[in-house]
């Protein structure tokens, strides 16, 4: 099984004025691995990674409209937080609802965006709080897609939590519908504190201020960034071909989702059964 690399980048320098070798390496390998992904901005945490998808699409698109499911979480932002405190109309001014796996919801979302809609953000499958967990379907995928390339907006994958458990080259791979910008990071680096944003050539421009190098750009940090979680990202052993965490994933989930098959307990969710 694949470890960690020994901390050999803590001989080496870790924040730095600019970012380590490593992470190029890193900015590389995801660039060759992810089918979208022409460019990788590294940040150290999620609501970081969705906030500059954000950002990205509204400067590549010169539009404000951002489009999001009802009860999906994307962080702790003042545009995306579900806590009110501190949070101002203003804030939220540009932020249109839709419910999950509700085409017409989305296309009643859209019209009203109009020609304002800068992007769809949709988190990989529904997984709210106290709620049950949906995958999307195929119709819904397809027309989250449809609505973005007609309205010339993005798509952005919020794949903060899914990234890497379910398709190493992003979730909705196996749909067949790739995103424009996908935010991830939970699985990306073993545990340790590393977020990315990948992009499509078209919205290369509009990445925030950072380090900027042709593939890669360091976000929210007062120097190159931390070097250590990218020296462990699980990225490199996610593409060997012996080694499918979310091939033991998908099983797993399938398992919950369709009862207990460990056991003949009856009961719908295996865990009960333990
Ligand atoms: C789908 C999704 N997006 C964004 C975030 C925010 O990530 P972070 O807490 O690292 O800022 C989370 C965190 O749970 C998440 O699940």
């Amino acid at each position: 099984m694949w470890r960690p690399q020994p901390p050999a980048q803590r001989g080496r320098g870790d924040l730095m004025t600019g970012p380590a070798e490593c992470q190029v390496e890193l900015a590389e390998l995801v660039v060759e691995t992810i089918p979208h992904a022409d460019w990788v901005l590294f940040a150290k945490n999620g609501t970081d990674a969705t906030t500059a998808c954000v950002t990205i699409a509204r400067a590549g698109t010169q539009r404000r409209k951002v489009l999001v499911a009802k009860g999906s979480y994307h962080g702790a932002a003042p545009w995306c937080t579900p806590s009110l405190a501190g949070v101002t109309a203003e804030d939220r001014a540009h932020i249109l609802r839709f419910d999950y796996n509700d085409v017409a919801s989305l296309e009643r979302a859209a019209d009203e965006a109009g020609r304002d809609l800068a992007a769809v953000l949709v988190t990989a499958f529904k997984h709210d709080v106290k709620r049950h967990q949906e995958a999307p379907t195929l119709a819904f995928a397809q027309a989250v897609r449809r609505i973005c390339d007609a309205a010339d907006a993005a798509l952005i994958l919020d794949d903060v939590r899914a990234g890497f458990r379910l398709h190493i080259g992003g979730s909705w791979e196996p749909y067949g519908v790739r995103p424009d910008l996908c935010a991830w990071s939970k699985a990306i680096a073993n545990g340790h504190p590393l977020a990315a944003v990948t992009g499509a050539d078209r919205f290369r421009d509009g990445r925030a201020t950072g380090l900027c190098h042709r593939l890669l750009l360091v976000l929210g940090c007062a120097d190159g960034g931390s070097d250590l979680p990218p020296s462990r990202s699980c990225a490199r052993p996610a593409r060997s071909r012996r080694w499918k965490p979310w091939a033991a994933g998908y099983a797993t989930g399938s398992r919950r989702r369709h009862g207990c098959t460990m056991c003949d307990c009856g009961r719908p969710d295996q865990s009960r059964c333990r």
